[in-house]
């Protein structure tokens, strides 16, 4: 089987991890790709958890090699809204030399480079330049809640000196990108209750609180009028940019031209005193991912509606802790609730951010696989703004650095429709899975 027929069977696979009626999806999935690593020749083993099941497999181990733990996930974000897709969501069809399917890029297309690029150097060679441990999760787009307490229950068999991922982005294309920093996140529901029954809007509105108004009000008072996050001690401990980053990011070219092209917004807007870049990869932000309340239907209809709803998530950066955020946050939304709504509020996922130093011995050995993977320029060095909540775990449990490697374009198209990832890139990640394995076995 060729890369790209495995990995357009590994497209095939619905494998949703947030949606229980993909749940045997999700497990076929699994059941696939460790086939498929046995049939390569590694000892390849399913973990079950109250969740996805936990992939490890291995090579031999040889005293004196570097050992590397190579982790992707094989879970997808839903598909919705399906009807804005140019191809069916889960069909893989190939257009202009992308390949667009739900999952192409994050994260199976590259994955599934990784994995070709084992086999081939495996059928070449009959062993890997190291020791190899991967470790494949099916739940990293609900915030890993299994792999945590994984890792510590298998601290000595995970045990590595550093762990590669591929899951980030490039800045463009054929430009080979390190990224050393991610953001943090912590999730938070809230539900505004108001009256116990619908109202009239007529006979009792003026009288009560309207909850979806209250919403909008509680909403609105995260940032102020600038778009900094006006809760007290939000940005308490927040490492500051360094200079030389500063420098090498402007070096990328315009930022603002380039997110104004990619989002279509109208024009850029986000905290004073940073550019666009900076305020993707190195601030903290609240964002609201939703908002709901009263009638949705055609037409007007005249009700209070007893209670509204919005859904939070905060990106974080070093140092700051999740769960404090979240214990601010939501001291802050009741201190601002007035006594004629209750708010009822439910913590979701949690992740730290994460920060290594790029220019350290494994930070340039990784730089060095993608000058071979992606030659003639020179290898950006960026943070990225999405989260990858183990990644700080490993750091704490494993107490190894992660490199990451990202092969996603910047209109990739990640967790929205016509999601996409292109044949070249994951003949790059082929190449770069070797490259990276000499670079580390050397270093
Ligand atoms: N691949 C992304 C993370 C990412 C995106 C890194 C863009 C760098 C740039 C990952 O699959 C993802 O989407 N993570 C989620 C985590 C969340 C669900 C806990 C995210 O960032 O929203
Ligand atoms: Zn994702």
């Amino acid at each position: 089987m060729s890369a790209l027929e495995d990995l357009l069977t590994c497209l095939r696979f619905p494998s949703v991890s947030t949606d229980s009626k993909h749940r045997s999806d999700v497990r076929a999935c699994a059941e696939w790709l460790k086939s498929k690593l046995s049939g390569m020749g590694l000892t390849a083993e399913l973990h079950e958890t109250p969740g996805h099941p936990i992939l490890v497999a291995k090579n031999k181990r040889l005293p004196g090699r570097r050992t590397v733990l190579l982790y992707g996930h094989y879970d997808v974000q839903p598909a919705e809204p399906l009807n804005e897709w140019l191809s069916p969501a889960f069909e893989p069809t190939l257009r202009d030399g992308r390949i667009y399917c739900r999952g192409a890029t994050d994260n199976k297309g590259q994955l599934i480079a990784h994995v070709s690029g084992l086999a081939e150097t495996l059928s070449r060679e009959g062993d890997l330049p190291v020791n190899l441990t991967i470790l494949f999760e099916g739940e990293e787009e609900i915030g890993s809640p299994n792999l945590k307490p994984f890792l510590e229950a298998h601290r000595e068999e995970l045990a590595c000196d550093v762990v590669a991922i591929s899951d980030t982005g490039m800045v463009g294309e054929g430009i080979g990108t390190f990224t050393y920093g991610l953001r943090g996140i912590a999730c938070m529901e809230v539900k505004v209750h108001g009256p116990s029954i619908d109202l009239h809007s007529g006979i009792f509105g003026g009288a009560v609180a309207n909850p979806v108004t209250m919403a909008a009000r509680l909403v609105a008072s995260l940032h102020d009028e600038e778009g900094r996050v006006a809760i007290p001690g939000f940005y308490d401990g927040v490492r500051d940019l360094q200079p030389w980053e500063r420098s090498s990011w402007a070096e990328l070219g315009d930022g603002d031209a380039e997110t104004l092209s990619l989002t279509g917004s109208p024009a850029l807007f986000g905290e004073p005193g940073y550019t666009e870049r900076e305020r993707r990869w190195a601030r903290p932000t609240a964002e609201v991912n939703g908002i709901g309340g009263g009638y949705q239907g055609e037409g007007s209809k005249t009700v209070i509606a007893r209670e509204a709803f919005f859904k939070l998530s905060f990106r974080l950066v070093p140092d700051q802790d999740p769960a404090r955020i979240l214990d601010l946050a939501e001291a802050y939304l009741r201190a601002k609730a007035p006594p004629s709504v209750r708010l009822e509020i439910k913590r979701g996922h949690t992740g730290m951010a994460y920060l290594m130093d790029p220019h350290s011995p494994l930070g340039k050995a990784a730089q060095r696989a993608l000058e071979t993977t992606f030659p003639g320029g020179k290898i950006a060095l960026i943070r990225e703004g999405g989260s990858i909540p183990i990644v700080q775990a490993f750091k704490d449990v494993l107490k190894a650095d992660t490199l990451l490697l990202g092969l996603a374009l910047p209109d990739c198209q990640a967790h929205a429709p016509n999601e996409n990832f292109p044949v070249a890139n994951l003949e790059a990640g082929i190449r770069l899975n070797q490259a990276l394995l000499r670079e580390l076995a050397a270093c």
